[in-house]
């Protein structure tokens, strides 16, 4: 009896540490507000051509690649939310072997001369994106509250 009782407490404990590893994010709650990956890129894709139709901002997109900026985006967001998913563009954390170039937010954005009125115009339009796809307004806020501190590194007019 001592034996089996070991038995399904070694099992157990084995299946616990097997549950907890497979859950690494304890909180992923935004994530799963956002509907996943696929809310995330739905809203990401409704988001961009805002950004291209927007008198406010468009022009600082006009030399760029809107596919690349779509899926960093996609990931970056998914990254904050708590999701599953690293950001794997120019902003990378200054202690890891970037492949490639290591640049972080206030690089990438130092050159286009944004504004403060232009980063609440691109905040307002991913405000709409997310209501467009129904994410209730808790959660969004959550989501712009995860952006709002890079506006200091990506203002710079
Ligand atoms: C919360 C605010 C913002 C966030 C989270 C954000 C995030 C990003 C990310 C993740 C990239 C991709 C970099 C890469 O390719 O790895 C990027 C690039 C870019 N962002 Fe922003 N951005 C913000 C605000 C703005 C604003 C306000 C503008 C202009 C109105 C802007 C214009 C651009 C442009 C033109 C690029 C392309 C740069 C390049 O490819 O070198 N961003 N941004």
């Amino acid at each position: 009896m001592k034996k089996f009782i070991k038995l399904v407490g070694c099992g157990l404990i084995f299946a616990s540490s097997l549950a907890m590893a497979q859950t690494p994010y304890t909180d992923d709650s935004t994530y799963q507000g956002l509907g996943g990956k696929e809310g995330i890129k739905k809203i990401v894709d409704t988001f961009v051509p805002m950004l291209l139709a927007d008198p406010r901002i468009k022009d600082s997109f006009a030399d760029f690649d809107m596919v690349q900026l779509n899926v960093r985006l996609q990931e970056q967001f998914c990254e904050f939310a708590g999701g599953p998913c690293k950001y794997s563009g120019k902003y990378r954390d200054k202690t890891m072997d970037g492949v490639g170039t290591v640049r972080d937010m206030a690089t990438v954005h130092q050159d286009l001369k944004i504004t403060n009125a232009m980063f609440n115009a691109l905040t307002e339009d991913l405000q709409i994106a997310m209501e467009q796809h129904n994410v209730p307004n808790s959660v969004a806020n959550k989501l712009v509250a995860k952006l709002a501190p890079m506006q200091r590194a990506i203002v710079t007019k």
